[in-house]
């Protein structure tokens, strides 16, 4: 990647690693033209990896490192706010008094901070072979929770990725300045870490100067300095074989126990960090090929080694990345690759894994091919609401010549429409110098387009060829599709020109038993559970997804906000330097989610951020990334998530203002405010309810929350997916609505806490089942289809002849409701309300009647079930590719005698497999269950849970069987096809 002269001194801040290849480079589906396979060459290379967790972090010691036993300490009344006049008086030592680590010198200087100085020249420690000198504090500190601000020569250590490394139960925060200060807490006796590198700043010759502020409760504990040195497991030859085997996708950190002494909005799990290494055999034939590593993603902070050769570090967890390997393959012979990966500091405030959990690819080309990210196909439509519309189709193309002479070549790019017929060939001739990259521009008229909308998602493909000498030495396929997009202030959002109010839902990645690991055909399970609710779109919350999920939304006609991770004011553990400053991590992160996803038709909106302060610095940092954004794509407007705003956060700059949470007035206030730009809501929703439950559950930490204890397990009746649903719905102006979220996902249990260790939000739970909302927003979204739904489930034994409040969602002009029979009364329905009733509870039938036009057009039926019989097992995946990778839900209901589920029903199942596939995980939904999702056995949750099978690489069929100690058991079967 050498010299890429075009773009790539605007695209690519010099980094060894670049983000990857995306749609374009997508394993065609079809091939129409020959033969791609022979030009280059992109295997997946998820299968046969070793791993092995590495321990929590302890203090490092042995040679190369040194305790820092001696200092001294001056008090001050305010802290960091102090460093000024500190700093500026540091060669004067009056006031300063000796003191020792491990010395509680407290009680002398109380409720006043201490800062504490150590000259570091005396210690034997110079930097490491990786070049590194770092500062270990252990925790807890003597009391609760220390709280460290760091300085070394006069500089203030704030770059979190680069220089701080924290251990799970390790909490940072932001102090009065907008700062961070890092805080070790006591973590129920587990030893906690803040590791600073100090390399930056390290003087090799001295002097070094230390200067740690502590809190006035504190003083300071044991730290170590050390040498970062080259890890054993970065060696070509080091010993693998006793780790254990994985496929990628995989995520470690769901295999962990859940426990209250690690941080609840990331799960309750350790996040230690791991190694993975892989062998390569790269054939001879590849000789005189270039040849790199594709990570799709990996969550986060890795570290790759490649035959023993350092190529660097991406600290996003989100976006992909490429490696050329070139200089270092063996030919003909075993390589060895290894990743560590670092989980310990996060970037989000969700569960986000660890591991390698998006694919890996080995991809081989000629020197002279197309570039990384090397296509950008865009379409102006004429006539587009005509019979037939013709589109100008332009292809960007930017070939690389990696050789180390200039090269002339015919780039010939076929266009294939939506049935595989050539459309259109164009033909350009280009030379490229050595080491440089050559954009060529192309224009295809086609005289009928077959547009991409929501109900017709046509793909188009083009397939482009570097020729040489007459000979196609390279061939890249671009799927792409023709559509127009506008969001207006009155109408809202126009797909090919006709209204199409987005109806989504935000969504995290992860789902039960597999983590953020999930396979292809798991996320298009997903996608398709919720447009089978009516939903049309989906937002990326709060990072760019993958790319294959992409290439789902391409093909299922879903509109799809893709969003950037970092604006630099948020307050994620990666990316500022100094708070509100942009840094290139940034960039990085922006070049690469708008590169890789430019293509995709799918995509209508980017977002840049997620409910940034309203700060000046927001404003600023949203501008300059907007500005930086706008060079890769003006085709699709660009938006921001804003919350609570009266007009004073980043809306001008947003080409559609996006709100999160508005309700009426908020909608109309800014509406005025901005008269010219469009608005949707961007996030709202957030009914929080559990699975099957109708009464909140007051369980919680009294001592944590005197006063208020929050529920963990959160009742179905909240009524604000009415509240937050109606406000959009009754303006067509807002152009889209987002519920917050899809499906539950770890972590985030707010308002709730450990126990809890899961969100609650979702339309669906974590296995995928469908909560009471899921039928609120069929009824709306889905209006062509008659709908009725009732809740509560009808097992209330103990309360005969109590009054049950009884909830009918409809979307039918009135509701009948009845008991074993006898009609309780008919009532009309307010358009996007519910019904509520009060029925005295009698065991037996409740029938709910959706009536229009006098008819009745839908029914719903909750039955009072007798005692849990048996176990039915069902799924909506009965054949799976042999991939090693995808994932069957097998879903368990517990059911009496007659069939009837039992909503109350706790049993635990176990399951058992036979044939080519293996048990992957489960899940309940429950968000207090603390059983691991890596397991073979699940207590049901209110009558349900699931057993993610996962398809071995042989083809046959696996049998699942599901058993329980008193129910009869169920088995299910699953082909596993070529
Ligand atoms: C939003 C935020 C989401 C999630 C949600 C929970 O404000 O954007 O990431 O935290 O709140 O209610």
């Amino acid at each position: 990647m050498k010299n890429l002269k075009i773009l790539v001194a605007v695209l690519l801040p010099a980094a060894a690693i670049l983000p990857i290849v995306g749609a374009a480079d997508a394993p065609p589906t079809g091939q129409v033209t020959k033969p791609a396979a022979e030009l280059r060459s992109r295997a997946l290379i998820d299968a046969g990896w070793r791993f092995k967790l590495e321990p929590q972090i302890v203090l490092p010691s042995g040679a190369g490192t040194a305790l820092i036993t001696d200092w001294t300490v001056r008090e001050s009344a305010t802290g960091e706010a102090d460093a000024p006049a500190i700093l500026a008086t540091m060669s004067d030592p009056t006031g300063w008094t000796p003191a020792k680590t491990n010395e509680d010198i407290s009680p002398q200087h109380k409720g006043r901070y201490l800062w504490y100085r150590a000259n570091l020249n005396a210690l034997a420690v110079k930097p490491g072979k990786n070049g590194e000198v770092a500062v270990s504090f252990p925790g807890p500190g003597p009391r609760e929770a220390s709280r460290l601000v760091i300085f070394i020569n006069g500089h203030r250590i704030t770059d979190r990725a680069a220089d701080m490394k924290t251990d799970p139960a390790t909490e940072q925060t932001m102090d009065a300045n907008g700062l961070f200060a890092y805080q070790l807490v006591e973590a129920k006796g587990v030893p906690t870490c803040v590791e600073a590198r100090l390399t930056k700043w390290w003087n090799p010759n001295g002097p070094n100067d230390l200067l740690v502020v502590v809190r006035p409760t504190d003083y300071m504990v044991g730290p170590v300095i050390f040498n970062v040195n080259r890890p054993a497991e970065s060696v070509a030859t080091f010993d693998d074989a006793s780790w254990r085997r994985v496929n990628l996708p995989h995520d470690y950190v769901v295999e962990g126990t859940f426990s209250e002494k690690y941080a609840n909005q990331w799960a309750s799990l350790p996040t230690p960090r791991a190694w993975y290494r892989k062998r390569l055999d790269i054939p001879e034939s590849m000789r005189g090929k270039r040849v790199s590593i594709e990570f799709d993603g990996i969550y986060r902070d890795s570290e790759i080694w490649f035959n023993g050769h350092y190529l660097g570090n991406h600290p996003s967890g989100y976006t992909g990345f490429a490696l050329d390997l070139t200089p270092f393959v063996e030919f003909g012979k075993d390589n060895t690759l290894a990743v560590r990966v670092d989980p310990r500091v996060q970037e989000g405030h969700w569960y986000e894994g660890g591991g390698i959990y998006r694919h890996a690819w080995l991809t081989a080309t000629e020197p002279l091919h197309v570039a990384l990210w090397g296509t950008y196909v865009t379409s102006e439509v004429a006539n587009v609401t005509s019979a037939s519309p013709s589109a100008d189709v332009t292809i960007r193309t930017r070939v690389a010549n990696e050789s180390s002479e200039d090269q002339a070549c015919e780039l010939a790019t076929s266009v294939l429409d939506p049935s595989g017929a050539e459309v259109a060939v164009v033909r350009s001739k280009a030379t490229v110098k050595r080491g440089e990259e050559f954009e060529v521009t192309q224009l295809a008229k086609l005289a009928s387009a077959k547009l991409w909308s929501c109900g017709s998602p046509r793909m188009y493909r083009a397939i482009t060829r570097v020729v040489r000498d007459g000979r196609p030495i390279d061939e890249y396929t671009t799927p792409f599709g023709i559509r127009t997009i506008r969001f207006d202030v009155d109408r809202g959002f126009l797909l090919n020109e006709q209204p199409q109010q987005m109806l989504g839902t935000c969504n995290h990645l992860d789902f039960a038993g597999v983590g953020v690991a999930m396979p292809d055909n798991l996320q298009i399970w997903r996608i398709a559970k919720l447009k089978e609710m009516g939903s049309n779109a989906w937002r990326c919350s709060h990072n760019p997804p993958s790319n294959e999920f992409l290439d789902a939304c391409d093909r299922m006609g879903i509109l799809v906000m893709d969003e950037n991770r970092h604006l630099a004011t948020d307050t994620s553990r990666k990316s500022t330097q100094r708070f509100g400053d942009l840094i290139a991590a940034n960039f990085d992160e922006l070049h690469s989610m708008m590169l890789r996803d430019r293509n995709h038709p799918s995509i209508v909106l980017w977002s840049l951020c997620n409910e940034e302060p309203h700060v000046p610095a927001t404003i600023r940092n949203y501008k300059v990334l907007k500005a930086e954004a706008v060079k890769f794509d003006q085709t699709r407007p660009f938006t921001g998530a804003i919350i609570a705003s009266k007009g004073d956060s980043y809306e001008s700059e947003t080409d559609v203002i996006g709100l999160n949470y508005a309700r009426e007035e908020r909608y109309d206030t800014l509406r005025k405010m901005f008269p010219g730009k469009p608005i949707f809501a961007s996030e709202s929703g957030s009914a929080r309810s559990d699975r099957g439950v109708y009464e909140n559950d007051p369980s919680g930490d009294p001592v944590l929350n005197p006063g208020k204890i929050p529920p963990v397990h959160m009742s179905n009746y909240c009524r604000d997916n009415i509240a937050m649903w109606k406000p959009a719905a009754q303006r067509p102006w807002v152009g889209g609505f987002f519920y917050w979220t899809g499906f539950d996902y770890k972590g985030e249990p707010s308002p709730s806490h450990w126990p809890a260790i899961m969100s609650h939000f979702g339309i669906f739970d974590l296995c995928g089942f469908p909560k009471d909302s899921y039928f609120y927003y069929k009824a709306r979204w889905n209006k062509q289809k008659p709908l009725v739904h009732v809740f509560p489930h009808w097992n209330w034994a103990g309360r005969e002849g109590k009054q049950i409040r009884v909830i009918t969602v409809a979307n039918t002009a009135q509701v009948e409701l009845l008991l074993n029979g006898q009609s309780l009364g008919t009532k009309p329905l307010e358009t996007d309300d519910w019904l509520e009733w009060r029925v005295p509870f009698a065991p037996g039938k409740l029938e709910a009647r959706g009536i229009a036009d006098g008819k009745v057009v839908a029914t719903d039926v909750v039955e009072t079930a007798g005692q849990p019989a048996a176990i039915m097992l069902r799924t909506d995946m009965p054949r799976l590719r042999a991939n090693d990778q995808d994932i069957a839900v097998a879903e368990v209901s517990i059911v009496d005698a007659a069939g009837r589920v039992v909503p109350i029903a706790s049993d635990e199942v176990t399951f058992t497999i036979e044939g080519p596939g293996e048990i992957a995980g489960v899940g309940n939904g429950d968000p207090a269950s603390h059983e691991p999702d890596v397991a073979s056995k699940r207590m049901a949750f209110n009558g349900h849970c699931a057993c993610m099978v996962r398809a071995g690489n042989a083809v046959g069929t696996v049998k699942l069987v599901a058993s329980s100690p008193n129910l009869k058991p169920a088995t299910i079967k699953i082909m596993m096809e070529k």
